[in-house]
């Protein structure tokens, strides 16, 4: 972690972001929030309708999924951190354009080089081939990329990368809820349950 007052700059120079489109329709921003010593790192797509009136991330219905999924793995939330791939949102719910991912990007990459996360979780495939294109990854669709974990390299940061589907993909399609507890349990648990038992043990020695 940089320090508090590097943080608060960074989200307040979101806030009033006009670097895409997107800061047009917005209501407020939503850099992101929680802990900044966090080991592990959440990136969904955009916010949502509740998200973009409440200037926090993964209020409404998908974030009490994923609110469920985390205290279901015996992780509080306040100890994660939780962010999206664009920090305003896009009208319509509609998919975040490239060039509106590519404008905001910068935010991320300040983000992860801030906080150095051990773990980055994306969530969905905007978040998932996203962060693939920014370790260098190449990126074949989130049936692949799901259920593997990927060491990685972002702003100098080593890392593990995993994907999974989104918490509202879930929610209109219910045959992926299965999936994605699933994901949750044998693949984002036991990272997180390593490092929460051995937080000193460098990610060489948890990983042989
Ligand atoms: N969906 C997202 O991708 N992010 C949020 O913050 C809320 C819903
Ligand atoms: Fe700025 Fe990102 Fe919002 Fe676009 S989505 S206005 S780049 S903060």
């Amino acid at each position: 972690m940089k320090s508090r007052e590097d943080y608060e700059r960074l989200a307040s120079e979101i806030l009033s972001c006009t670097k895409c489109p997107l800061h047009k329709s917005r209501s407020r921003a939503v850099p992101g929030e929680g802990s900044l010593d966090a080991d592990i790192m959440f990136v969904g797509e955009a916010p949502g309708r509740n998200e973009d009136l409440e200037g926090r991330p993964f209020v409404g219905s998908a974030g009490k999924l994923l609110d469920s999924l985390l205290s279901s793995i015996g992780v509080e939330r306040s100890t994660v951190y939780i962010t999206n791939v664009v920090k305003c949102r896009p009208p319509g719910n509609r998919e975040p354009y490239d060039e509106e991912v590519k404008a905001c990007n910068p935010y991320l990459r300040r983000q992860i080089s801030m906080i150095k996360p051990k773990v980055i979780v994306a969530l969905g495939r905007v978040a998932g081939r996203t962060l693939y294109e920014m370790a260098g990854l190449r990126w074949s669709g989130i049936r692949a990329a799901r259920r593997r974990v990927e060491r990685v390299r972002i702003e100098g940061i080593d890392l593990m990368l995993v994907v999974t589907f989104h918490p509202a993909a879930a929610l209109y399609n219910p045959g992926l809820r299965g999936e994605l507890e699933d994901d949750f349990n044998n693949v984002v648990a036991p990272l997180v349950g390593g490092f929460k038992t051995a937080r000193r043990a460098t990610l060489e020695e948890f990983f042989k």
